[in-house]
């Protein structure tokens, strides 16, 4: 089972992985926690590059093509091998922060980010895509202690330092494709809080977990192995 989180800056995602972890470890489901960008160790490197805010001068196309050299290497030396060994893959953001960032924010072209979103992908793509949406003010606010800090400390990275506008693009564009995928996409309302948030998340899965899980001695099954 491959599961994406998303959503803007501030909705959340972080702690719902976490949660939804702490769940499966619960119920004695193997699973991998991951991210993008940065979910290997050249991805990390590549995450380091996209986020500095001292790379001003970094082009929309150089920024879309560093994520999807991260992804690549990440689908290949990560997520696939998981999904092989019958572990769940649990990813804090794919392929579809591409389409919106670079695509709704950015302004790239959505022809070329799907072309390159199915080459680093190979056509991987979640199962479910659970989308944590909320208003931007309420996202910002949210991360914005975090982003303070950072500001104080001249440590704020490039998508922080973005106006309103920007992240009013990025939810626009996360909702447009919650309506164009709605089988894959769920949208849940961020604004709730985590534990009742957690809750529907697991509501979602409890088609997959049924069947998963531990069984006698610390053997671990899944319906795929
Ligand atoms: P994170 O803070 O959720 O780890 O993500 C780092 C930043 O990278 C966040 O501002 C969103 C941005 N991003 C993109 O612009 N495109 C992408 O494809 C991904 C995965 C993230």
């Amino acid at each position: 089972m491959f599961i994406s989180f998303e959503g803007i800056e501030g909705c959340g995602k972080t702690t719902q992985v976490e949660h939804l972890s702490k769940s499966l470890l619960q119920r004695g489901i193997p699973h991998v926690v991951t991210r993008e960008p940065g979910g290997t160790r050249l991805g990390k490197l590549i995450r380091q590059m996209l986020l500095d805010p001292s790379h001003e001068e970094m082009e929309p196309l150089t920024e879309l093509f560093l994520y999807a050299a991260d992804r690549a290497q990440h689908t290949v030396q990560v997520i696939r091998p998981a999904l092989e060994a019958g572990q769940w893959v649990i990813c804090d953001r794919f392929a579809d922060a591409t389409t919106v960032y670079q695509g709704y924010g950015r302004g790239q072209d959505l022809t070329l980010i799907q072309q390159l979103n199915q080459w680093a992908t190979r056509g991987l793509w979640p199962q479910l895509s659970l989308l944590l949406d909320c208003p931007v003010e309420i996202g910002l606010d949210r991360a914005r202690s975090r982003i303070v800090e950072k500001r104080l400390s001249g440590r704020e990275d490039r998508f922080e330092r973005q106006a309103y506008a920007f992240h009013q693009q990025v939810r626009e564009g996360y909702l447009d494709l919650a309506k164009q995928n709605p089988e894959r996409i769920k949208i849940l309302d961020a604004t709730l809080e985590p534990d009742r948030l957690h809750e529907l998340v697991v509501n979602l899965l409890e088609p997959y977990l049924a069947g998963e899980g531990r069984q006698g001695n610390n053997e671990w099954v899944s319906r795929r192995s």
